[in-house]
């Protein structure tokens, strides 16, 4: 494996070692084999798990972690484009994590890069480790991915996570997938276009609540929209409460990639049905995972 851009580099042979890796990983986090290399964080978008994620799985490994996590105390606020950055991160390290609001950022650094890279979030098209993240969650959770129904509910428009984790469902084989959101925040065409499974779309989740084993939440991705008053007319058209919560399956897992804002009742944390927690902690292990793999080796 050289670069992680989209989850489409991964196939589910791929993803199932990387479970594995962050079993291992995850028995033991200071695992430590990499003390000779470097990795680069470049993120040019606020982050608060991945960012942080990535860099104690770099450190868990033993290799040493530079970076940025805004592009205002870089030279790009000079004025330096983002080719000379990127070859200049390429000189520095041995790997670069790179999160941008630019669709289509990660795989242009990676035209340029020889070492890896890893998109940590381009905009609103992809954000594959999230995804090995969710379905490691699931996997935990239920001992299988396929066969199972998922009901995505919010911003299924600009999510990203969504987005990767819709295409990581095209390798197993889902029962059913709902898309629960406002009509104008339903999955953009050219990703359906794509979808190999079963899915409907409808704006009402208690319709199919008591079906679904795996929702999965977003928050309406605010800075995607490039008309303030689109936002503002669906700002609050959605929210999963605690009585929807308590209509689901006993056995039913809530997910969400976080941050969450007011689509979610903070009621739920108490339910057994939240995962977004445990899924979350996953992200140090399962970056492990990625990070080994492209780093290269056995350790
Ligand atoms: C997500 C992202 O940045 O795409 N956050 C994350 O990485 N956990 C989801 C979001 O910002 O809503």
């Amino acid at each position: 494996m050289h670069d992680l851009i989209s989850i489409k580099d991964l196939n589910r042979e791929l993803i199932e070692e990387l479970f594995l890796l962050a079993d291992k990983y995850n028995k033991n986090r200071h695992a430590g084999g990499f003390e000779d290399k470097v990795v680069a964080g470049a993120f040019f978008e606020p982050s608060t798990r991945t960012a942080l994620s990535f860099e104690t799985a770099a450190k868990m490994l033993g290799a040493e972690y530079i970076g940025f996590r805004s592009w205002e105390g870089t030279s790009l606020a000079k004025g330096e484009n983002l080719a000379d950055t990127i070859r200049m991160l390429d000189n520095y390290a041995d790997c670069i994590v790179m999160r941008h609001p630019n669709d289509g950022a990660a795989r242009f650094a990676a035209e340029i890069a020889e070492k890896p890279v890893v998109n940590a979030g381009d905009g609103k098209n992809e954000h594959p480790t999230q995804s090995v993240q969710d379905l490691y969650t699931i996997r935990n959770s239920f001992g299988k991915i396929d066969g199972l129904t998922y009901g995505f509910v919010g911003d299924l428009h600009y999510a990203r996570a969504v987005n990767s984790l819709l295409l990581a469902l095209n390798m197993f084989k889902p029962k059913k997938v709902y898309f629960i959101s406002p009509e104008s925040l339903t999955v953009r065409g050219e990703v359906l276009r794509t979808l190999n499974y079963k899915y409907e779309a409808l704006a009402d989740p208690n319709k199919v609540i008591d079906e679904i084993d795996v929702m999965y939440i977003t928050r309406i991705q605010k800075e995607r929209f490039t008309d303030p008053y689109e936002y503002k007319k669906v700002e609050a058209s959605y929210r999963v409460d605690l009585a929807l919560a308590e209509k689901m399956k006993s056995s039913a897992i809530i997910m969400h990639p976080l941050p969450r804002i007011n689509e979610t009742d903070r009621g739920i944390d108490r339910t057994k049905h939240a995962k977004y927690f445990a899924q979350a902690s996953f992200g140090v292990p399962v970056r492990m995972a990625v990070l080994s793999k492209i780093l290269g080796g056995k350790r």
